[in-house]
């Protein structure tokens, strides 16, 4: 469709614009050799239909982006009741790796998708799961058995850990962690460098937007409920302290990663991903404002409107 390729080429060379005003994560060495000017947008509609632009088959780390896989298996696998009985549902203000908000104003991690609530998550559920299955699923899901494990850039960030560290022990301390620090934080650092590409996200994205449904198979591959929290959160939570800004602005449930993804949920429509490695100062991708919100203003795709121009693709 004419309307959806004119839009997905505007909102890239918009995006182009802003990399340079960014820069890409240094915190972990590994990451800093990224091409700062890298950038690719991957729409995958509920039609099973795909438009892509730039660099959609570059391979990076999924960063922060598996948070909502391990929330996800989390829920299916304990139920929500136990999951929020340790972590959060509120949007912290605080930056992703802040552990301010739980030393002084609160005993559990204010969400899933800051580190903290994360690395709660991790060690809910390390000794039930291995990282093996996970990745098996993420593989799944994508429907890309090259999806595996970043060694250098695990590496590299597991001998960067300290804040993580601090936070895993601070959440011991308050009773939180569900199995031993060091296994916990394995788990999770190891699911943040799972390598994905951004055609990945895009369909991980399309199968949050069905509710859990694959768009070409009609499998489910993820259960309804755990899918609708997930986008509940990513839309309070899923940018951080800038998730509020987002929210009005884009109106479309996002989760971001310091390696430069970006995955967003165009309810029943469609799921986009976004690779661009250039980061704003909150940690999110530099591009994913322009790009989003030109996505979201000319398909119509914010969370209120409901009706969009590329609905009677659907009918
Ligand atoms: O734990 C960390 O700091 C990284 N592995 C992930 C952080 C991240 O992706 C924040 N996102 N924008």
């Amino acid at each position: 469709m004419e309307l959806i390729e004119t839009a997905l080429n505007q909102s890239f060379e918009i995006g182009k614009k802003s990399l340079k005003f960014g820069e890409v994560a240094t915190y972990i060495p590994e990451l800093a050799k990224a091409d700062k000017y890298s950038l690719g947008i991957s729409l995958y509609l509920k039609n099973g239909a795909t438009f892509n632009v730039g660099d959609v088959d570059t391979r990076f780390t999924i960063q922060s982006i598996s948070k909502i896989i391990n929330l996800i298996v989390a829920i299916n696998r304990f139920g929500e009741g136990r999951v929020f009985d340790k972590v959060g549902a509120e949007p912290s203000g605080e930056a992703f790796n802040s552990l301010i908000e739980l030393d002084t104003r609160h005993n559990k991690p204010f969400n899933p998708m800051i580190n903290s609530g994360a690395i709660a998550v991790a060690s809910m559920l390390v000794k039930h799961v291995s990282f093996e299955d996970m990745t098996e699923l993420v593989q799944k899901i994508c429907h890309d058995d090259e999806i595996v494990l970043n060694e250098e850039v695990y590496n590299s960030e597991m001998a960067n850990i300290s804040r993580n560290r601090s936070i895993a022990y601070l959440l011991e301390s308050k009773g939180i962690m569900q199995a031993g620090v060091e296994e916990s934080l394995e788990f999770y650092t190891k699911m943040c460098s799972l390598n994905v590409t951004a055609k990945n996200l895009a369909r991980m994205a399309a199968i949050l937007a069905l509710d859990g449904i694959d768009p070409d198979t009609g499998e489910e591959l993820v259960a309804t409920r755990p899918t609708e929290i997930v986008k509940t959160i990513m839309l309070t939570c899923g940018m951080y302290d800038g998730s509020g800004e987002f929210a009005l602005n884009v109106g479309i449930p996002t989760k971001s990663g310091v390696g430069g993804g970006l995955l967003s949920v165009a309810d029943n429509r469609m799921g986009i991903g976004v690779y661009g490695p250039s980061l704003d100062s909150k940690g999110n991708c530099m591009a994913a404002r322009p790009v989003m919100e030109h996505l979201s203003r000319a398909l119509k795709l914010h969370i209120f409107d409901q009706t969009s121009p590329i609905d009677e693709l659907f009918e």
